[in-house]
C-alpha cells in the first residue's frame, strides 16, 4: 500500500501484510518524522494517501486539534519575525534580506554589500522591515493550490497588504505603522495552514461556492467550522506573535467584532485594497467583502483609495524587482 506523508509529501510503499487491518495506527514518517496516522478500521480499500485524509473529513475541534498538532512542521515563525539577530545568523534569510535591500524599492540597487551596511544606510526601522520580509518570504512564497494561488502570489498579496497597512497607519495613526506592516505581512498566515485541508475537501468547497452567494471565508467556516483567521490566531499563540498583531490577524475580515481595534481595521482596509489592485486574488479574491463602517472608522474617503492603490502596487513591484 502506498502512503504519502502529509507534511513532506514523500511516498512510501508498505507491504499490505504489515498493515494491521481494523486498527488505527500512527508512526513517524521516515523522512521528516511527522506523525502519519492511518485508520484502517474499514479495510485497505481507499485507505492510504495520508493519515489526515484517511481520518476522514473531520471538522471543528477534532480538525483544529489535528492541525495544531501538525503546526510544528511549519517553519518557526517567531524567530524569523521577532528575533533579528537569529535571522542574521541564518544564511538563507540573510541572503534574502540582502536581495530585498538591493531592490529598487530602497533606491540602492546593487549597492548594499552586507546586513550591517544595510543597517547603516537604511536605518534601524528599514532593517527591521527587511528582516520581517526576509524571514517570511520563503514561507509565504509557496504555492497554495487549495486557494488557487501560484508560487509567490500570497507573498505579493501579503507585501501589498503590509505596504497598504503602513500607508494607512502613517496617515491615521503613525504609532501603529510598524505593527501595521508586520500584521499586514502575516495576516493570511492561516491560509498556509488551511491550504492542504481545503485541497482535500475541494469538492465540498466547489459545491458550497456554486450553491451559495457567500464567499470563500463563509465556505471555510461552513465546511471546516473555523476560518483562516481563527486558526491563525491559535497558531500565533504558539508562535509567540505579539498580542496586538494576533488581534489584527484574528479580525482582519470582520474588524467590527474586534471591539474597535484600529490595527484590525487597518489590515482589513489594506487587504481589500490589495485585492482591488489584483494582488493575490486566488479563488476567493473577487468576493472580498469590505465591512461597511471600515472607511468611516479610519476616516478614509473614496478619493484616498486610488492613491493608496497606486502606491501599494508600485512598492510591491519595486521590492520584487518587477518591471511595470
Ligand atoms: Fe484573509
Ligand atoms: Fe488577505
Amino acid at each position: 500500500m502506498k502512503i504519502t506523508c502529509s507534511a513532506c509529501k514523500k511516498a512510501f510503499e508498505i507491504p499490505d501484510e504489515r498493515i494491521p487491518i481494523g486498527k488505527a495506527i500512527a508512526f513517524p514518517c521516515p523522512a521528516c518524522e511527522n506523525i502519519i496516522e492511518l485508520d484502517i478500521t474499514h479495510g485497505l480499500k481507499g485507505a492510504g494517501r495520508s493519515g489526515l485524509e484517511e481520518n476522514g473529513h473531520e471538522t471543528g475541534e477534532a480538525l483544529k486539534k489535528h492541525i495544531l498538532k501538525n503546526v510544528g512542521q511549519l517553519p518557526p515563525m517567531p524567530q524569523t519575525v521577532l528575533k533579528a539577530r537569529e535571522i542574521i545568523t541564518d544564511q538563507a534569510i540573510a541572503a534574502r534580506v540582502l536581495k530585498l535591500a538591493n531592490s529598487s524599492y530602497y533606491g540602492l540597487s546593487g549597492k548594499v554589500a552586507s546586513i550591517q551596511h544595510a543597517s547603516v544606510v537604511l536605518g534601524h526601522k528599514a532593517l527591521a522591515e527587511l528582516v520581517t520580509m526576509g524571514g517570511t518570504a520563503a514561507i509565504l512564497g509557496t504555492t497554495l493550490p487549495g486557494y488557487g494561488l501560484d508560487a509567490g502570489e500570497l507573498w505579493r498579496h501579503c507585501l501589498g497588504v503590509a505596504f497598504g497597512a503602513r500607508l494607512i497607519a502613517n496617515k491615521k495613526n503613525p504609532a501603529l505603522s510598524n505593527d501595521a506592516f508586520a500584521a499586514g505581512l502575516l495576516h493570511d498566515a492561516g491560509k498556509l495552514i488551511l491550504d492542504p485541508y481545503i485541497l482535500e475537501r475541494r469538492e465540498a468547497f466547489q459545491n458550497f461556492i456554486a450553491d451559495s452567494d457567500d464567499g470563500f471565508l463563509a465556505a471555510e467556516k461552513a465546511i471546516l467550522a473555523f476560518d483562516h483567521c481563527e486558526i491563525a490566531a491559535e497558531v500565533c499563540k504558539q508562535w509567540n506573535i505579539p498580542k496586538a498583531l494576533t488581534t489584527a490577524i484574528r479580525y482582519h475580515h470582520y474588524p467590527s467584532r474586534s471591539q474597535n481595534d484600529p490595527l484590525a481595521y487597518i489590515v482589513h482596509m489594506a487587504d481589500g485594497i490589495a485585492m482591488m489592485t489584483g494582488l493575490g486574488l486566488g479563488i476567493d479574491g473577487m468576493m472580498y467583502e469590505f465591512e461597511e463602517d471600515a472607511m468611516a472608522f479610519l476616516d478614509l474617503h473614496e478619493q484616498d483609495l486610488d492613491g493608496i492603490m497606486a502606491e501599494v502596487l508600485e512598492s510591491v513591484q519595486k521590492i520584487s524587482n518587477e518591471r511595470q
